[in-house]
């Protein structure tokens, strides 16, 4: 029987190898909107890890539609960075998109010089806490010609397709709302007025792309705003894009703003499929569902159950860029998953860094700790089987040392699994698991149940000892603190 996953499949005239799409992720790397090093070392390796198809940015449109940090493709300029880009991915396997997008209320004063962001209507935000401007007739018309300019640029750096990001709360989805579009114009009022502005910006890419240019849409299946699009609104809004020449859909999980939890571990695996299925049956379109989709199985379960064609692995490639060839080659137990903490990634962005992730140390660092091969190999001792203990194994290991790893318990993992023990974060004890998987296939020598001492020492003669045996809680000096009721 074929492996669901690993189908092939087709976006308009493009064939995909597999069924695995890497979402567009606003990584912090670049610089001036200027594609960096940094981003095309951090693709290419996703590239070779067998993902199908690789979305970029999001991309800016104009000057009010992001940050300098985020990639550009508002001017010409941008074009040379965005080609090194998309030759990167193609080359190392994997088709290229980017994901354009402008930010309206979702963007920031101090991003913009102080301008103060733009939107369909001057509604407070609550992700920004300010209020936008409203934009008037001629503007809306100059953003829906820089969307189009901006896909043609896509196009001139060779990417295979374009992608435009239509929901979580943004620009386009702006329009779609009746929660942030009180307008009286052709652009504002009921669904046809409010689904004006999407519909035109993609017939406008279509005319200066091409027909046959594959354009894909990230719209959200619900947006989980009280008094915003209705499901039977997104349902209608999907089947307009279609009409109007979108090739594939990739459906999206809430606002920024919303209260529902879409991304933290407790939210259960592939949990959001059913947004997916929702719009995957009133459409002819590929339809790839999103979020939390960390493990094969799950993935390869909703595609088989007709929940969605594709499925959208972000912050899983981030954590394991190789999760496809792994799945697709039966080494299922070498993963790494996402333990969707946002430690490394999202809480890195709200900080203003380049995101990192914490299960994996060579995110975002692909060149600068690419593994070397040691010419005088030496013996080490690790002591401390914890998340530390392990990755410094594995490192050690891999640089092609002779390492030997005491745990003085009867199991790897150490603080993670107090980590695990909560309601709802039991993801932290899969890292546990997954990186003593990583020792076990790389034959690297355990000692559980051993406390190391000199006599241990003396008989092995390491050239290094690493100490990773955690840290001890600091109790600070409060009179009283030692009191029975004190916790
Ligand atoms: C650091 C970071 C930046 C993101 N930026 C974007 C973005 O620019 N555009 C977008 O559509 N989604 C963005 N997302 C959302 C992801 O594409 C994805 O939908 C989300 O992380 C949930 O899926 P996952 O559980 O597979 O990571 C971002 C996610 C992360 C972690
Ligand atoms: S930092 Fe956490 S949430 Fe982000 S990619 Fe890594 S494991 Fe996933």
């Amino acid at each position: 029987m074929t492996d669901p996953l690993f189908n092939k499949i087709q976006i308009g005239s493009l064939k995909l190898k597999n069924r695995i799409y890497m979402p567009a992720m606003h990584l912090n790397m670049a610089q001036d909107f200027l594609v960096t090093d940094r981003l095309v070392n951090f693709y290419a390796e996703r590239a070779r890890g067998g993902a199908s198809m690789i979305s970029v940015g999001y991309a800016t449109i104009d000057n009010m539609s992001g940050s300098s940090m985020n990639i550009g493709a508002h001017s010409d300029d941008h074009i040379p960075g965005l080609k090194r880009l998309s030759e990167a991915i193609q080359s190392n396997g994997a088709l290229s998109a980017v994901q354009l997008n402008h930010s309206g209320r979702y963007n920031f004063s101090f991003f913009l010089d102080g301008k103060t962001p733009v939107a369909p209507s001057a509604i407070a935000s609550r992700l920004t806490r300010e209020t936008p401007r409203e934009l008037n007739i001629d503007e809306i018309k100059e953003i829906i010609d820089a969307f189009a300019s901006a896909a043609y640029r896509v196009k001139q750096a060779g990417y295979d397709a374009v992608e435009i990001l239509s929901g979580t709360g943004y620009l386009i989805s702006q329009f779609l709302s009746p929660l942030t579009n009180h307008r009286t114009d052709e652009y504002g009022g009921d669904l046809d007025k409010r689904m004006r502005f999407g519909i035109e910006i993609m017939e406008a890419i279509k005319t200066k792309t091409g027909q046959d240019y594959p354009l894909i849409v990230r719209m959200n299946g619900n947006e989980f705003m009280q008094g915003g699009s209705s499901t039977q609104d997104l349902i209608t809004y999907a089947r307009s894009l279609v009409d109007a020449g979108v090739d594939a859909l990739c459906i999206n999980v809430g606002w920024h703003e919303a209260r529902v939890p879409q991304i933290v571990s407790e939210v259960p695996r592939g949990m959001y499929a059913y947004l997916a299925r929702r719009i995957k049956e009133s459409v002819n379109v590929p339809v790839i569902a999103s979020h939390r989709i960390n493990d094969p199985v799950v993935a390869r379960e909703m595609i088989a159950d007709s929940m969605c064609d594709m499925v959208a692995l972000g912050r899983s490639l981030i954590a394991d860029p190789y999760f496809p060839e792994k799945a697709k080659s039966h080494r299922e137990n070498e993963i790494v998953h996402c333990i969707a903490c946002a430690q490394g990634c999202f809480d890195n962005l709200f900080q203003l860094k380049s995101v990192e992730c914490l299960c994996n140390p060579m995110a975002g660092y692909e060149k600068e700790r690419a593994i070397q091969k040691t010419k005088t190999p030496k013996k080490v001792i690790i002591i401390g089987g914890g998340a530390a203990g392990m990755s410094a194994a594995i490192t050690a290991h891999d640089c092609g040392h002779d390492v030997i790893l005491f745990e003085q318990s009867n199991q790897l993992g150490g603080q993670l699994h107090l980590a695990g023990a909560p309601p709802g974060r039991e993801e932290f004890s899969v890292l546990a698991k997954d990186l003593a998987n990583q020792l076990m296939v790389r034959k690297i020598s355990v000692a559980l149940n051993k406390k190391v001492d000199m006599a241990i020492i003396e008989s092995l003669s390491p050239d290094h000892i690493i100490m990773a045996s955690g840290a001890q809680p600091i109790t600070p000096p409060i009179p009283g603190i030692d009191q029975s009721h004190v916790v």
